[in-house]
């Protein structure tokens, strides 16, 4: 079992925390993924288990608690810290973290990033962290409880989006969610009903809950590949509200895919490919990113399932007929996934939505034409903004009369109708199941595509 994050960071080496401000770095001062940033940080590959995670862990909080720890700092300070002592901001970040968000101890707190100091501008600023540090060891807990956390946490463009988007007290749940580290979510390939996985986790000393939305919801899970279940292709990894485009396109019964020619037009990836081909479709998936295929290759393969998988464009994809369905999961900001992706709401800002959906209205017109006559078109973003969903559907259904929208029955897909728009579109927030760890935001349309169309 992997032990709670304290006990972790008692035992964590520096190397990890130098890590883990490497990638800090990476993300805050250049604007890196965080995937990219820890995959390049010095050191974080070299990491073994428990430090790697321990690392992983401090930084991902810094990014989701940036702004109670700048206010901390700020009030640490006489006065603010030069420009060029940023890292300096991001030791001090580090070290405020580990002591009042992770329950690191005190002396291993404060002593390690001390010595991260000493390797920058000379060691010039190893007192004044140390000062800061012992200060908010004994003050900062209270200054912490008396900071609004959701507010300082979120830039102002993504406030300002979910506010308009959702109302005052969304937006605020939305923000709360995303200061949360979520559950692993895991999708069984042979359905929530098949086997004893939750037993068999369970007895390998995983925390896993009761099946939550028809998925497998763990917590303190460590590495995937060690999980029973991951060698055997039981499952795969995907967050629960990732898992319902696929079921709505089947209007709750999997079966309804069996044998049909399904269309998965941006698959890498592949969760949703794997549903699709799991509920015995014959599917093609297509992804722009030769790259990104082969990690759908790579996950069939370990599932023993199999489709035909494309590189190519989706906008100029041709097939000599039609599907059955067509499942469109197009690039998005993909803001509903800041849970996971703590470094998003940092290194994106509220024009890269806007600069997404020409693409979007591109590749749901080319999935319009490749669906057939009576078929099934599904378009779906895991974005919480607007103009990359509601606004897209607005816009396609402005632009075809041979599509109509199919409301979403929430009883039959066995999803709560508060995860349904008026219009019957699927709309999940991160705070929706918060009770059990939230979900990420996604959106789906069903669209029916006229049986006279041609
Ligand atoms: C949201 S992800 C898809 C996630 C995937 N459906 C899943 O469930 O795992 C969007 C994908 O669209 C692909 N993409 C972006 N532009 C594309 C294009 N013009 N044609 C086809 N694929 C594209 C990206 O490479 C990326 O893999």
């Amino acid at each position: 079992m992997t032990p709670p994050p304290e006990t972790v960071s008692q035992s964590a080496s520096l190397d990890a925390r130098r890590a883990a401000l490497a990638a800090l770095v990476k993300v805050l001062d250049r604007r890196e993924t965080l995937d990219d940033a820890l995959g390049t940080a010095p050191g974080f590959r070299a990491l073994e288990g428990r430090d790697r995670a321990f690392a992983r862990l401090l930084v991902m909080t810094a990014l989701r608690r940036q702004g109670e720890l700048d206010s901390l700092i700020a009030s640490a300070l006489d006065k603010p810290l030069a420009k060029s002592a940023r890292a300096i901001r991001h030791v001090l970040a580090l070290g405020i973290c580990q002591l009042l968000m992770l329950g690191t101890p005190p002396h291993a707190a404060v002593d390690t990033s001390v010595r991260l100091a000493a390797g920058i501008a000379g060691g010039r600023f190893k007192g004044l962290v140390n000062a800061v540090l012992r200060r908010m060891g004994r003050e900062g807990a209270d200054r912490l409880a008396a900071l609004d956390g959701p507010r300082l946490n979120t830039p102002d463009w993504l406030w300002v989006l979910c506010e308009k988007a959702y109302g005052a007290d969304a937006a605020r749940a939305i923000a709360s969610a995303h200061g949360q580290e979520p559950p692993l979510d895991l999708t069984l390939r042979d359905g929530i009903e098949a086997g004893t996985w939750i037993e068999r986790l369970t007895g390998a000393g995983i925390e896993a809950g009761n099946p939550v939305s028809g998925t497998l919801r763990l917590r303190n899970a460590g590495r995937i590949e060690a999980l029973p279940g991951f060698a055997a292709g039981a499952w795969w990894v995907q967050d629960a509200a990732a898992a319902l485009p696929v079921r709505v396109m089947s209007a709750g019964d999997a079966t309804t895919l069996r044998g049909k020619r399904v269309l998965d037009l941006c698959a890498a990836p592949g969760g949703k490919t794997l549903q699709l081909v799991a509920a015995g479709a014959r599917v093609t998936a297509v992804d722009r990113s030769a790259d990104r295929l082969k990690r759908v290759a790579a996950n069939l393969a370990r599932l023993g399932l199999s489709a035909e998988l494309i590189a190519a464009d989706g906008r100029d994809f041709e097939a000599p007929t039609p599907f059955d369905f067509v499942l469109l999961d197009a690039p998005c900001s993909a803001t509903g996934t800041i849970r996971r992706h703590p470094d998003l709401p940092h290194i994106k800002g509220a024009e890269d939505a806007k600069r997404m959906c020409p693409l979007q209205d591109q590749l749901l017109a080319r999935a319009a034409d490749l669906t057939a006559p009576g078929g099934t078109l599904v378009y779906t973003v895991c974005s919480l903004d607007p103009a990359e969903s509601a606004d897209r559907v607005a816009q396609f259904l402005g632009a075809r009369d041979d599509f109509r929208r199919s409301a979403v029955d929430a009883e039959a897909c066995g999803i709560d109708p508060d995860w349904l728009t008026p219009e019957g579109d699927l709309r999940t927030l991160p705070f929706h199941l918060g009770d059990r760890g939230g979900m990420d935001g996604f959106f789906a349309a069903v669209f029916k595509r006229n049986l006279a169309a041609l």
